[in-house]
């Protein structure tokens, strides 16, 4: 069942409108009204839900789920914790974080309490059994989402005395004696040579720049940190009530969690999908392809952006048909369920400025209308989804650490793999249909274009082709492609896994960067791609890292490039030296003019391409271009710039094409053969017409291809 619904504060309502609880029967009505089936309640209702220590007080919270259960609507739990109630900060004020720069947070918002701490996550755990065993059995509930954003407002890592504890026990537990981790992390460089674990300090502000190791560790024990206090509720829950479902709302790229242990054990998981300046359509597209390959599953989105947000720099309204159009993206790309954040906009608190899908006065927004329509148009495709899912040929392997090794050493300022800082000033204007502006952000490092991973999953996704975004460490044998843009640090189970995948009679493109540091975040002895020079038949002779306004240019193989594309290289180039394998591009710049830029090996039947530099799609338009149609891989339609096309495939080969205008012009696409577009009923021969932001849903048999 396509779950379809909102996230409701109905504690917030109650004390703030003068007809207190009457007004959740309204809101309930309007709801099941607007076509929804599932509301979120009380992730940061925990004061409301415990308002002294050891008391619950479900009354409230029984009473919000039974009228809006009387309506048809059911409910998705959150587990408060991202919110722990005055009288706990109160009574242990160290229970908040620590900054880098020794600073500790003051309690009163959210986000602010410590994975550490032992009563924190004894008064968690309380909590969570109290409510897990309350609503185990309560007519309504179907699941839970544990806590809220793990990672939000900077919280992944914490510098306290409890942190500093944890992570000289996780140290030891993973290296046994202090001679290994001084061998590990290389520590005769500066003389940091220690002598006794509690020596050891937490990376936080320091004079000169941190030994890379020790920072790989501490991000590796912040990010298990979490993991083990999610951990903790997910096996609670699954225990008390094994009849629901548990998740979680991720935040995409964000980079300091490590995605895939964190999910580990949820049913699914969910993400929110907010719309700040810079998430162009193409990005969006590969965070939803991201969230489905964490589990390598459908998930959801737990909260979808339904109007203006209140935490960018100019916060612009969403044009019309937006919330129709991201809600169809999300669908498209395996979204099992989406709700919208929030129902009504707030009276009070922070977020008084951020839209709901009614205004603060309870008029409805065109959000609202746009949900309404949704709504009535998945009552005949809600159906055809059960049992679909995206389905790739092609992989794109996304991985933590060696997201992590770039970050603490970038070595080029604009190739940061974190949030650079200027990611919420983005171009709001920037649109798909701006082919040149985009391929300039990838050259000059700006904002979401920078990061190494997506230049060829824009590529991709402007050509229609799926993808899928796995680990490193997934199962490969699916795929007849898999990308690795930007594998910085190789650990040997990665290594075995691309090595089993290449004999395996698999094409792998391996971008720059690739192979330069080992599991401890040291240099590897061997010149790079390090372990993986014996696949790619060519290693690095030197790099150069390049200013954002210098450009370099690939001088491609005539068999390549047919169509002659000009595909220029910024930021990063690195000078091949092909040892068994053949050159399919050279630069023409600078004093390497004419050296390697990237090379292929064949290995067996399958093959190797080393990109050794960074380049925007168009790079990658030029590889695809010449590699798909070899390996037999074709686009799902061919459609005009600005116009996406995503699928999910039925077990019987059944597909549902959606045809998605971000544009905002009329557009038209020519079909191959008539289809019929399954929200409206109508029957198209050739042409497909398009209004801006519109949405089409295309049935497309199993012999259709
Ligand atoms: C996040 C949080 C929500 C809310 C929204 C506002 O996603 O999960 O509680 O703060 O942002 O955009
Ligand atoms: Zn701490």
């Amino acid at each position: 069942m396509f779950r379809f619904g909102c996230d409701y504060y109905p504690e917030q309502w109650r004390q703030w409108l003068e007809e207190g609880e009457a007004r959740w029967e309204e809101d309930a009505r309007l709801m099941a009204e607007a076509g929804f089936n599932t509301v979120r309640l009380a992730e940061f209702a925990w004061a409301l839900l415990e308002p002294e220590p050891g008391r619950f007080d479900f009354a409230w919270l029984d009473r919000a789920v039974q009228v809006l259960h009387s309506h048809g609507l059911d409910v998705v739990l959150g587990t408060p914790t991202p919110a722990p109630p005055p009288w706990l900060l109160a009574a242990h004020p160290d229970i908040t974080q620590v900054t880098a720069e020794g600073r500790r947070l003051a309690p009163g918002t959210r986000r602010e309490a410590c994975a550490n701490h032992p009563v924190y996550q004894e008064r968690s755990q309380a909590l969570v059994e109290a409510m897990a065993g309350h609503y185990a059995e309560t007519p309504g509930i179907i699941g839970w989402q544990t806590d809220n954003e793990f990672g939000c407002h900077g919280s992944a890592r914490c510098y306290c005395l409890h942190c500093q504890a944890g992570f000289h026990q996780w140290l030891q537990a993973r290296y046994g004696d202090l001679e290994a981790l001084n061998q590990a992390w290389g520590t005769s460089f500066w003389g940091e040579i220690y002598r006794d674990w509690e020596e050891i300090p937490l990376p936080a502000a320091s004079a000169a720049e941190r030994n890379p190791s020790h920072l790989l560790d501490f991000y590796r024990f912040s990010s298990w940190s979490w993991r083990r206090f999610h951990q903790a509720q997910i096996e609670t829950l699954h225990r008390l009530c094994p009849g629901h479902f548990v998740t979680h709302n991720l935040m995409g790229f964000f980079p300091d969690l490590d995605y895939y242990q964190l999910s580990q054990g949820l049913d699914f998981v969910a993400w929110d999908n907010y719309h700040y300046h810079g998430a162009t359509p193409g990005v969006v597209a590969a965070t939803h392809v991201h969230m489905w390959g964490i589990l390598e599953r459908n998930f959801w989105v737990m909260e979808q952006q339904a109007g203006q947000i209140n935490w960018s720099v100019v916060n612009p309204a969403p044009p019309p048909n937006f919330v129709r159009l991201k809600t169809y993206q999300a669908m498209g790309h395996g979204a099992d369920g989406v709700l919208y954040f929030r129902w009504r906009q707030a009276l009070a608190g922070s977020e008084q400025y951020h839209s709901g899908l009614l205004d603060h006065a309870g008029r409805p927004t065109p959000g609202l209308e746009e949900a309404r329509q949704i709504g009535q148009e998945l009552q005949r495709l809600a159906p055809l989804l059960e049992g679909t899912a995206p389905k790739a040929r092609i992989a794109i392997l996304l991985d933590y650490e060696s997201r992590w090794a770039l970050q603490i050493q970038p070595h080029n300022h604009f190739l940061r793999t974190d949030h650079p800082p200027d990611f919420r000033l983005e171009n709001p204007a920037l649109s798909v249909d701006r082919e040149e502006e985009l391929e300039e952000r990838f050259l000059t490092g700006s904002a979401f274009a920078a990061w190494p991973f997506l230049a060829p999953y824009i590529a991709l996704w402007e050509a229609n082709v799926p993808v899928a975004m796995v680990s490193p460490e997934a199962d490969l044998s699916g795929y007849d492609l898999v990308c690795a843009p930007f594998l910085n640090l190789v650990r040997p189970q990665v290594l075995a896994n691309l090595q089993a995948f290449v004999e395996g009679g698999g094409a792998l493109i391996l971008g720059p960067r690739t192979g330069v540091k080992d599991a401890s975040n040291r240099l590897f002895t061997q010149p790079q791609p390090g372990p993986l020079a014996a696949l790619t038949g060519a290693t690095v002779a030197f790099f150069d890292s390049l200013e954002p306004d210098r450009r370099n240019e690939l001088r491609w193989e005539p068999h390549v490039n047919r169509m002659g594309r000009e595909t220029a290289v910024g930021l990063w180039a690195e000078v091949l030296e092909p040892n068994g394998a053949e050159v399919l591009a050279s630069y023409t710049q600078d004093w390497y003019a004419g050296r390697a830029a990237v090379t292929r090996r064949e290995q067996g039947s399958g093959q190797v391409i080393y990109v050794g530099c960074m380049g925007g799609p168009r790079l990658y338009h030029t590889l695809f271009d010449w590699l798909l149609p070899a390996l037999g891989i074709r686009p799902l339609l061919i459609a005009v710039p600005g116009v996406e096309i995503c699928a999910r495939t039925g077990p019987d080969g059944r597909r549902l094409l959606f045809v998605l205008n971000h544009t905002r012009h009329p557009q038209i696409l020519t079909l191959s053969a008539p289809k019929v577009d399954l929200l409206t009923g109508q029957r198209f021969v050739q042409d497909l017409p398009l209004q801006p932001g519109d949405v089409r849903v295309l049935q497309v048999a199993a012999d259709q291809g």
